[in-house]
């Protein structure tokens, strides 16, 4: 071509989430039975949507106004039923204006990150859900800012190096968090959340909070949305539908500005995404004029509380299996459905393995194995998956030189649950001593 195409940096983008799975797929063709302990959506491991969701979805296909395009910002009435919601609780106080639709989270993520200005920086976290830092280094540039999420003290976030950072890099404007997180399964205690506030109020920053996993939380615990202590503090919420209904393939989502009124920049931006958006006319209809009445519902509180014990289980099922391995470092989780282990440092090697039957198999892993730069942590999940069927995600795929792994927590029989773990616990301590 005339010119580069592609941005540096752009092309070399892979997404490991994905990538695990094409390598999962070559195996399955060699025989090998798959268990999908990579997979974040509920659905997709079985979850059976209730008939009384069904009927309020197929109901509201039988008006009009479902199949039209509706406001920018997203349907009025759902947006003062979200905004009622959040009102309620009393601390940031929001109008329906301070709402926009997205298709998905994915979306609002690609604007939120592409409307800001290339030398202005957010602080994320490491490791953390890569959409984020995907779209946040393309926008710059350049590669993400990062306070780190210690495995050695429940992941949760090195304050004082939040603060260095903060300092340190003059661009930084925003400081983004994810709660309940994903890859980790922490949950934000509220007193870090204030502190988080009031290093932004300091700074002259404004926070994003990722909150699509809010009201996913076990273990006793409660997540604090950031509207109850964001105080005067410029912010964006995003929630949504795709893990809470559960509905990924409705792609919708949607994001709360808090404290728009407090600063003319902020304005400036919050304004530039909803152009973004008006540009493609609206978010898909249908999802939102479902979301009150799903809400409403009785039986969804109902639902949601057999979930979260679902998930609840499982994360203990897990933790118990792996928390007595030696080299690993392994937290319980509170939110969402995930689960990430670090191993310690230097126990991973590049000469370690596991015994491959299947020759076939073998040499397909040995392939990917011994190309170049292959991380200690994909090494070992590749070995896993192929000797086990066992799919899990390289921690080092999450924005992270920490090495390790991500499961996810969807499993739905206990018994199979313990089956896994408990192998995935075995074949760890043999590849550790291999
Ligand atoms: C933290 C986080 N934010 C956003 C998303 C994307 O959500 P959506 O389906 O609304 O695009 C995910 C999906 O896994 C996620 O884990």
């Amino acid at each position: 071509m005339r010119r580069e195409l592609v941005s540096p940096g752009h092309g070399e983008m892979t997404y490991e989430i994905r990538n695990i799975v094409n390598v999962a797929e070559k195996l399955q063709k060699c025989g090998v039975k798959i268990n999908w302990e990579n997979i974040g959506d509920p659905i997709v491991k079985g979850e059976q949507i209730p008939e009384w969701m069904k009927k309020i979805v197929a109901d509201e296909t039988m008006h009009n106004e479902s199949w039209g395009y509706c406001h920018t910002r997203g349907v009025l009435e759902t947006r003062e039923f979200i905004c009622d919601l959040t009102n309620k609780r009393g601390g940031a106080q929001i109008t329906p204006d301070d709402i926009i639709f997205f298709n998905g989270l994915g979306d609002a993520i690609a604007k939120i990150y592409g409307c800001l200005d290339p030398g202005t920086r957010v602080l994320v976290p490491s490791p953390t859900y890569t959409t984020h830092t995907l779209a946040e280094s393309a926008n710059a540039g350049s590669a993400p800012i990062c306070y780190h999420l210690l495995p050695e003290n429940n992941w949760f976030p090195d304050m004082q190096e939040m603060r260095e950072k903060i300092i340190a890099n003059p661009s930084v404007t925003a400081i983004m968090l994810i709660n309940p997180d994903n890859p980790t399964g922490m949950v934000y205690p509220v007193e870090t959340l204030k502190e988080i506030v009031a290093l932004a109020k300091e700074f002259d920053l404004f926070i994003i909070a990722d909150e699509v996993y809010n009201n996913i939380v076990y273990n006793g615990q409660k997540t604090v949305p950031i509207s109850d202590v964001i105080g005067d503090v410029p912010a964006i919420a995003l929630k949504g539908i795709s893990k809470e209904f559960p509905w990924p393939g409705s792609r919708c989502g949607w994001t709360e500005t808090y404290n728009f009124g407090r600063d003319t920049d902020f304005q400036k931006y919050v304004n530039s995404i909803l152009t973004l958006k008006m540009n493609e006319v609206c978010s898909t209809t249908l999802p939102q004029r479902c979301i009150p009445a799903i809400m409403k519902h009785p039986q969804y509180p109902v639902y949601l509380e057999e979930r979260t014990r679902r998930y609840e289980k499982m994360s203990n099922i897990t933790w118990n299996f792996l928390k007595d391995v030696p080299g690993l470092a392994v937290n319980r989780t509170n939110g969402a459905f995930y689960m990430s282990v670090a191993f310690e440092k230097g126990r991973l090697k590049d000469n370690q393995s596991l015994p491959i039957e299947n020759s076939e198999v073998r040499s397909l892993v040995e392939g990917l194995v011994n190309k170049q730069n292959v991380s200690p942590d994909k090494r070992f999940v590749y070995y896993t998956l192929a000797a086990t069927g066992i799919c899990t995600v390289p921690l080092s795929s999450f924005n992270t030189n920490l090495q390790g792994f991500r499961v996810t927590l969807l499993e739905r029989d206990e018994k199979e649950s313990e089956r896994i773990y408990g192998i995935l616990a075995d074949k760890i301590r043999e590849y550790l001593a291999s």
